[in-house]
């Protein structure tokens, strides 16, 4: 839990419930440690505390409310923090994970979901992962098919489907495309991934740590840059004679998403998906534009992950999307702060707390 902006983790007993009409109580499996978790950790964006964190994660369903039709006790289930409303205009024009109700199902009227002794605990987006048991609306899972294995099905729940989907959803790679991923954590080497999932031509690295250049070679990168020898920019306008088709900034600094935006071809655009700490501001030349180069946003993948996250279940089983490789360590809840400090460091990829 966290108590305090910034501040660790603390580990306290927090009761839940009731259930409600739309809600599933579900029994965590394991859960993703993200860097977004650690920007609320940090106070680069406010939450009101006391808080659950967490926000990538697997499970076994407990119980349903008495609304629920879509799962039942015993089914296997995907978070996602992209809980869709289903009848707004974005959910019905195919962008659910912009829900115009976005904290819809959050904010119940009725008793607190969490609490702590007589006080109220916030839910984090709608989830609050890194506990033995959720509490959230139907419309934040997705149910899975039940020889996929947890622990790695946890990850699809917000790296994966974050990296993956902002390559094959927002920017519509296409076959042959050069390509650059600023920042090879979680979910840059995601982005990475996704790219050569979609046949990219040319896929560059981009990171200031040799270990995370080393491994994004194994996730489908054909050129490393090391950020920390000197100007990225300049390095990728050398490899690729002129810039890249697409660049993604995944790393979250207005610093790296200007180097995304200016390591781009004519014709180029680049897509953001790290957190840019909130009222900071992205420069760019405006006389790029008249070149057609384009920089957009990315929101977890623009996903529909009711569809897309299955589908990469399937990628898994078929040996064409890589999870193991992604965990760093796994450990118990306990360990978490360790963790986060970890991730801190930029030298681990993907970490798990999982539950027995
Ligand atoms: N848009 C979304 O929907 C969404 C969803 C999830 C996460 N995010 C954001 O994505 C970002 C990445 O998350 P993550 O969990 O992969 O983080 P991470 O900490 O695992 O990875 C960041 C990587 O960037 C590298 N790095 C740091 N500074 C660098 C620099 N100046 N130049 C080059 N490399 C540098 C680090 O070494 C590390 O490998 C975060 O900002 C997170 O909040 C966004
Ligand atoms: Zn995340
Ligand atoms: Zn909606």
């Amino acid at each position: 839990m966290l108590e305090r902006i910034p501040g660790d983790l603390i580990i306290d007993e927090v009761v839940v419930g009731p259930v409600g009409p739309r809600d599933v109580l579900v029994r965590t499996a394991a859960a993703g440690l993200c860097h977004s978790d650690l920007h609320f950790m940090e106070g680069k964006y406010p939450h009101p505390v006391p808080t659950v964190l967490g926000h990538e994660s697997a499970g076994i369903v407990e119980e349903v409310g008495s609304q629920v039709s879509y799962v039942q006790p015993g089914d296997h289930v995907i978070s996602c923090v992209s809980g869709f409303c289903g009848g707004c205009r974005q959910c019905l024009s195919g962008h659910p994970n912009l829900c115009d109700n976005a904290g819809f199902g959050v904010d119940t009227a009725g008793p607190p979901r969490l609490r702590r002794g007589d006080q109220p605990v916030f839910q984090f987006a709608g989830l609050s992962s890194f506990a033995e048991q959720l509490l959230v609306h139907e419309n934040y899972l997705v149910k899975i098919r039940p020889d996929m294995p947890l622990d790695k099905a946890a990850l699809i729940g917000c790296g994966v489907t974050t990296g993956v989907g902002a390559v094959l959803n927002t920017a519509k790679v296409r076959a042959g495309d050069v390509i650059a991923v600023i920042g090879c954590g979680g979910i840059g080497l995601n982005a990475i991934q996704g790219a050569d999932i979609a046949g990219a031509g040319r896929i560059i690295a981009i990171d200031r740590i040799a270990s995370k250049l080393d491994l994004a070679l194994t996730f489908g990168a054909t050129d490393v840059v090391d950020a920390s020898a000197g100007d990225p920019v300049g390095a990728v306008l050398e490899l690729t004679g002129g810039g890249v088709d697409h660049a993604f900034e995944a790393i979250g600094l207005a610093a790296t998403a200007q180097q995304a935006f200016n390591m781009l071809g004519k014709g180029g655009t680049a897509t953001v998906i790290g957190m840019i700490p909130l009222g900071e501001r992205v420069e760019i030349d405006g006389f790029q534009l008249l070149m057609e180069k384009r920089l957009q946003g990315s929101n977890m993948g623009s996903n529909r992950f009711r569809i897309d996250m299955p589908q990469y279940i399937e990628w898994y089983l078929a040996g064409k999307l890589k999870l193991d490789e992604l965990v760093s360590a796994v450990m118990p809840l306990e360990e978490i702060n360790d963790g986060f400090a970890a991730l801190k460091g930029g030298e681990v990829a993907r970490q798990l707390v999982t539950f027995d």
